[in-house]
């Protein structure tokens, strides 16, 4: 039986993916889950994701030696030691280390998908691992794909919808039924392909981040299959 494949445009429908019973693959290509993949990757141990800037700072207090990570338009939060960049979560600044993070809707898109029964993060950074991983774990518990797209303070973002159709791209031809939603992500994902970084600079998002001179990391974000890895969040936690 094929998998059925669904998309939530915007992190507050992610109920709905946990009351169809889903596996949810949370994306925020710029830039939270792009920063999650490659953190861990880097080695980082665990990451807290937390909603607003006052949990992340009571999260510091219980643990006083996890780093503090994420942006407020963009940019790092005072009080905290890295900002929401891939280019920051290098080895050197987090292997070995458990990160508290918070971002402006990335964080916040997991954190409204705890309920479902399981939860991934995906980007372009581990399309291909992100692709195998749900769907092995949706035909062993004989359960559907969606994806919770992050999207801009509940406005749908169309980079998160071009990287959803890029990861369901990579669902073998026959293993997976798409919504209409989903499909729409595919032939996104298959019209912006050939100059995949041009378009997604097109994005709205992008074009903020441009003006504060973080163009570099859209770059980054668009580089595919980077990393074999695939974090989970369970229990509060993301791990790979
Ligand atoms: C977010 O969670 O809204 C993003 O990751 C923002 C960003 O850092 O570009």
């Amino acid at each position: 039986m094929p998998v059925p494949v669904d998309v939530e445009f915007v992190a507050k429908d992610a109920k709905n993916a946990s009351n169809r019973g889903d596996l949810v693959i949370v994306v925020d290509l710029v830039r939270a889950t792009t920063c999650i993949i490659t953190a861990l990757a880097n080695g980082a141990k665990s990451i807290i994701p937390v909603c607003s800037l006052k949990e992340a700072k009571q999260q510091r207090k219980m643990h006083p030696d996890y780093v503090l990570a994420g942006e407020r338009n963009g940019v790092k939060p005072a009080g905290f030691d890295l900002d929401n960049s891939p280019l920051t979560l290098t080895r050197e600044n987090v292997a070995g280390k458990h990160l508290i993070m918070s971002t402006t809707n990335g964080t916040n898109a997991l954190v409204q998908s705890k309920t479902a029964k399981c939860v991934l993060a995906g980007a372009f950074v581990n399309a291909s691992a992100a692709a195998k991983v749900s769907l092995e774990i949706a035909c062993k518990q004989k359960i559907g794909i969606s994806f919770v797209l992050a999207g801009q303070k509940n406005r749908f973002a169309l980079e998160d919808f071009i990287c959803a159709g890029g990861i369901i791209k990579r669902f073998p031809a026959g293993t997976v039924e798409l919504s209409d939603k989903a499909l729409s992500a595919l032939l996104a994902y298959e019209g912006a392909k050939y100059d995949l970084q041009a378009n997604i600079l097109r994005s709205t998002h992008a074009q903020t981040l441009i003006k504060i001179g973080l163009g570099r990391d859209i770059e980054f974000a668009c580089q595919t299959d980077l990393y074999g890895i695939v974090p989970f969040y369970k229990n509060g936690e993301i791990k790979p």
